[in-house]
């Protein structure tokens, strides 16, 4: 995979999946630049000499500053990986007001918002976007159902944008991971019983590293998938064919 001289930012950088992108699109040759509230982006950022942007990407106004100094910074935006995301674990009935306007807010308007600014510079660079949604986004999970709801919007999205845009040369596609060690599913997937039940149900017979949703974006934004876009690709071990 080579990805010199390309620039790509991915959101939610400093986090379990979204640093494991960072740096494996920089090892593939790409600049990279992190977009997360967390300022441990910095320090991902550093190790892979890549720029940080420590923002909300909920905040309406901060994807065309962000695209803005992201072009400042390199001069170009050749690929865009929307990785940011938070999940909320209650019945869907009983969720707070504001946890549902947070999760469409950072799952899914920081992804639209982020493309709709990134569209003009990613057609000049005839480039692609990644959006990471989740199993459930097209299968119901009790107990993360307005989450599952954020990225079936995304996962529509994805389909959609890869419409509209592929005409202008850029390409936009989703991975759909299963389930990932990560400080997201950490409290889960500590729990013996919720683990043994998740591992019957993996064909693999193992949880995600994040390598393993990592370097598939990579791939999907490299030249060997050049005729690949719309596309929804499970990465999960075969959980979402049993
Ligand atoms: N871990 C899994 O099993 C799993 C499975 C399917 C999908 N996903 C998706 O993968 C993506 C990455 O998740 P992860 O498991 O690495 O979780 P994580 O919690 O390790 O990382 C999420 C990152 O997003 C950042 N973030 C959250 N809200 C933000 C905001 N408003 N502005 C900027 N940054 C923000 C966090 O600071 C964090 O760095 C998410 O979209 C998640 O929904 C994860």
């Amino acid at each position: 995979m080579d990805l010199i001289g390309k620039t790509a930012v991915v959101t939610g950088g400093a986090g379990g999946i979204g640093s494991a992108i960072a740096r494996s699109l920089s090892s593939a040759g790409a600049t990279v630049v992190l977009l997360d509230v967390d300022p441990a982006a910095e320090s991902v950022a550093a190790e892979i000499a890549g720029h940080a942007l420590v923002v909300d990407v909920a905040e309406p106004d901060v994807a065309e500053t962000a695209v803005e100094q992201v072009l400042k910074l390199t001069g170009s935006l050749d690929i865009l990986v929307n990785a940011a995301g938070i999940q909320v674990r209650t019945a869907a009935v009983d969720i707070r007001e504001e946890d549902w306007e947070r999760l469409l807010a950072v799952n899914l308007s920081s992804a639209y918002r982020l493309t709709r600014h990134a569209a003009k510079p990613l057609a000049a660079a005839r480039g692609c976007i990644v959006n990471i949604v989740s199993l459930s986004a097209d299968r119901a999970v009790a107990g993360i159902v307005p989450y599952g709801a954020t990225k079936a919007g995304l996962l529509q999205l994805t389909k959609g944008l890869a419409v509209e845009l592929g005409p202008l040369g850029v390409r936009v596609n989703a991975v759909a991971p299963g389930y990932v060690v990560t400080p997201m599913t950490d409290a889960v997937l500590d729990q013996p019983e919720f683990r043994a039940r998740v591992l019957s149900r993996i064909p693999l017979g193992r949880l995600a590293e994040v390598d393993d949703i990592a370097e598939v974006v990579t791939f999907l934004v490299s030249d060997a998938a050049r005729y690949i876009t719309g596309a929804v690709v499970p990465v999960d071990g075969g959980y979402s064919v049993t």
